[in-house]
């Protein structure tokens, strides 16, 4: 069979999927104003759903009702909000995929034009391609977020999603906490690489206190941020076991930060795949599976990479971008060369890059 490795069945931790065809978080703005999900949002999930994907992991769903950096961000912040994440999950389950969300929180990359509220951060340090200074978070108000984040968990597992992926990557606010780049704090979260670990250690630690250990959650890294003083694939290697330890259940392997620029959505001038060599480091310290993302444009590249051991011990990668090009296609011979983002990608895509050129999300 063609695409054997994408058609054979999936594991992370106690979540089964169908296959390996991930679609990664994606902001479409399809949410309302305030944060409630549209019925267009989740029209949008039940075709990926459709189109046969083994696993949707929904775009940035932000913990707190200040933590948005875009407009119309999906919130998970609200018991009162959750009734219209159930009906999503109904409609994509019936169809056969698994579904996970993406807990975020902009944190200095926050917009008070949209909030507002003054960004909030680890440290008072202005992020380079920002025009707002963060306000230093308190540490009672650090222990209120990780609260805040292991809540929003324990909302998405009573809601049905099968897993909740942690947006610890890309210059967010847990990001941002583990970095010496954004992270200058003399408390007990900062000064040393552990202390800066542990405000996202805090967070998987509550929420398993909530939904238990076997509940599935994922952590997205950015392995390398690609600026001077940023963490490193060395430094990424050493967080990766410590969040194993932890108990994470899969790590799916970004890069960059908003100073490092388009890279982190790289235009498809880019190379194929150019972080991929970074899930294959990550892949080589820990069990768990890794994910691997950005410019897979089309699914022999995926192929490739499973059967090259880049993306996980029990491989996972996806064709990254929500697609026209779908796994239901590619099994039943349709076109496969070319992954194009949807129009909802595009449009996102579109209007993030007009309103704040290096924002990818
Ligand atoms: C419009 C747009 C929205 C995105 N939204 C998110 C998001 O919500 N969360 C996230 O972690 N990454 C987000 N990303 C990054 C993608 O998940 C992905 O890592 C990146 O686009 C590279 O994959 P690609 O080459 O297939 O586009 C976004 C990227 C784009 C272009």
């Amino acid at each position: 069979m063609k695409f054997e490795k994408l058609f054979e069945p999936g594991r992370i931790g106690t979540l089964e999927t169908r296959n390996r065809f991930v679609v990664p978080p994606m902001l479409t703005e399809y949410a309302a104003a305030d944060g409630r999900l549209t019925e267009r949002y989740i029209r949008y999930y039940e075709e990926k759903a459709k189109g046969g994907w083994g696993l949707i992991i929904c775009e940035d769903n932000s913990v707190d009702p200040y933590g948005a950096g875009f407009e119309n961000l999906a919130g998970i912040w609200s018991d009162d909000l959750m009734a219209e994440h159930r009906e999503l999950v109904r409609r994509v389950h019936a169809h056969g995929a698994k579904i996970a969300v993406q807990a975020y929180h902009a944190g200095r990359e926050s917009d008070s034009a949209i909030t507002g509220r003054r960004p909030v951060a680890p440290s008072p340090i202005q992020d380079p391609t920002e025009r707002e200074t963060p306000r230093e978070l308190t540490t009672e108000e650090v222990g209120n977020l990780v609260e805040e984040f292991a809540q929003a968990v324990r909302r998405c597992k009573e809601a049905g999603y099968d897993a909740v992926e942690l947006h610890g990557a890309h210059g967010y606010l847990i990001n941002q906490f583990v970095s010496p780049f954004s992270n200058k704090r003399t408390d007990r979260y900062g000064g040393n690489p552990r202390n800066r670990l542990r405000f996202p250690l805090e967070i998987i630690a509550r929420a398993k206190e909530l939904v238990g250990d076997d509940y599935p959650i994922i952590y997205r890294i950015s392995a390398d941020e690609m600026v001077p003083g940023g963490l490193t694939i060395e430094d990424t290697k050493v967080i990766a076991r410590q969040l194993e330890e932890a108990g994470v259940a899969a790590l799916h392997v970004s890069a960059g930060v908003y100073k490092s620029g388009a890279i982190v959505s790289a235009p498809s001038s880019v190379r194929t795949a150019p972080f991929s060599d970074y899930a294959r480091q990550i892949r080589g310290v820990v069990s768990i599976p890794v994910f691997a993302v950005d410019k897979i444009a089309y699914p022999e590249l995926a192929e490739s990479l499973l059967e090259e051991g880049k993306a996980t011990s029990s491989p996972w990668a996806g064709p990254p971008s929500p697609t026209r090009s779908s796994p239901t296609r590619c099994g039943t011979g349709g076109s496969t060369r070319s992954f194009p983002a949807s129009d909802a990608g595009r449009d996102a895509r579109e209007r993030s890059r007009g309103k704040r050129r290096s924002r990818a999300s």
